[in-house]
């Protein structure tokens, strides 16, 4: 089995992982840069490139130290190059194309969301085909029909943020902490989650799309009360600072309940509307416990195959780009040292 190093630096995270074959991981290293966000509630992508630059060789080396290797053992060089922050994606595209050229070995660019898409493997069996599959992270959120790991035909997407991104601004408006997925679902823990009702928007020309900006309206409207005035003059009756530490938490539960009701909604119809053996599920999001109790229970009822990540494979990490490189490495799939870091590009639909 070839012995690929990955390299992942699309957005805050640098990570750097050594995997052989697809799927056994000898190490995978994440730096996280949230302690450099935190202060702005927000990845700023210059900041992000900048610690990428700075961390991208440190992490590299840690990735050979725990796996026992060296660079001269590698037989392939990965990276994620797309999508992504340019400024952050061009820290691993470079790195991937110097090591490539410097060992003569073949660079192979992968999809940062195919490969979200192929974690669940990760130390793990293969997924049984076809799939439904879930991408909810903090830039996308949407679903797909996979009958292989190399394409995906996209069946549904948010016409608004994604719903990591809402996750964020909700933890950001109830003072919760950053990131927010995991600052909500902790402050949510103790909260009620019919305390509110925040609802879920219809979806208007595609049942399978989704829509968080109005669930990030309606959580606004109830911490804060309704708003004298619109836009930079809107003058709200209450601040965030006058409600109580139970109110809060009751607002990050009746928050989660609609934003986990949202996606299982989606995914609940895109099953039901296909005729699939597994449920698939990648990204940031995906780390949420009631998501995954929930889609748990409509795979055990609909007798699907459930395949999420286990929690550190659901975050951004280098384990699942070097993983999926090594399907393209065998099916010939490399690339030249024009490769390119491209913020935007849909994941590709199956050939033919
Ligand atoms: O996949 P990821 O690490 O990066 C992107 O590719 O975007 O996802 C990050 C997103 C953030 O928005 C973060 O708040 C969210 O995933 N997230 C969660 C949880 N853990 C991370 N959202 C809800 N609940 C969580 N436990
Ligand atoms: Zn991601």
């Amino acid at each position: 089995m070839p012995l690929i190093l990955g390299i992942e630096s699309s957005c805050d995270e640098s990570a750097a992982a050594l995997v052989e074959g697809p799927s056994v991981v000898r190490s995978s290293v994440i730096a996280t840069q949230h302690d450099l966000h935190a202060r702005y509630a927000g990845v700023v992508p210059e900041i992000a490139s900048r610690a990428h630059a700075e961390r991208v060789l440190p992490v590299i080396e840690e990735a050979l130290r725990e796996a026992g290797a060296t660079l001269g053992d590698l037989d392939a060089i990965a990276v994620g190059h797309t999508p992504g922050l340019i400024g952050s994606l061009l820290v691993g595209v470079s790195t991937a194309k110097a090591l490539s050229w410097g060992l003569g070995i073949p660079l192979i660019g992968v999809h940062h969301l195919l490969a979200h898409l192929h974690a669940p493997t990760l130390d793990d069996e293969p997924i049984s085909f076809p799939a439904i599959s879930l991408i909810a992270s903090g830039g996308h959120t949407a679903l797909y029909r996979q009958t292989e790991p190399l394409s995906a035909t996209l069946l549904g997407s948010t016409i608004d943020d994604a719903v990591g991104e809402a996750f964020d601004k909700a933890a950001t408006m109830l003072e919760a902490g950053y990131p927010g997925g995991p600052a909500i679902e902790a402050l949510a823990e103790t909260g009620d989650p019919e305390a509110f009702d925040l609802p879920i928007p219809r979806s208007r020309d595609n049942p399978l799309d989704f829509s968080f900006a109005g669930l990030k309206t309606a959580l606004l409207y109830a911490a804060r009360g309704h708003p004298r005035g619109r836009g930079r003059e809107a003058r709200f009756p209450r601040d965030v600072s006058d409600l109580s530490d139970s109110t809060r938490s009751d607002l990050a539960a009746s928050f989660q309940k609609s934003a986990v009701a949202a996606l299982v909604r989606g995914v609940r119809r895109a099953v039901d509307s296909e005729d699939v053996r597994s449920l698939c599920g990648g990204g940031g999001v995906l780390a949420n416990a009631p998501l995954r109790r929930q889609l748990a229970l409509l795979a055990n009822e609909r007798n699907l195959l459930l395949r999420i990540p286990p929690m550190r494979y659901c975050v951004d990490n280098a384990a699942m780009i070097a993983g999926l490189a090594a399907l393209r490495l065998e099916a010939g799939l490399t690339d030249d040292l024009d490769l390119q870091a491209t913020p935007r590009h849909p994941i590709p639909p199956p050939v033919g």
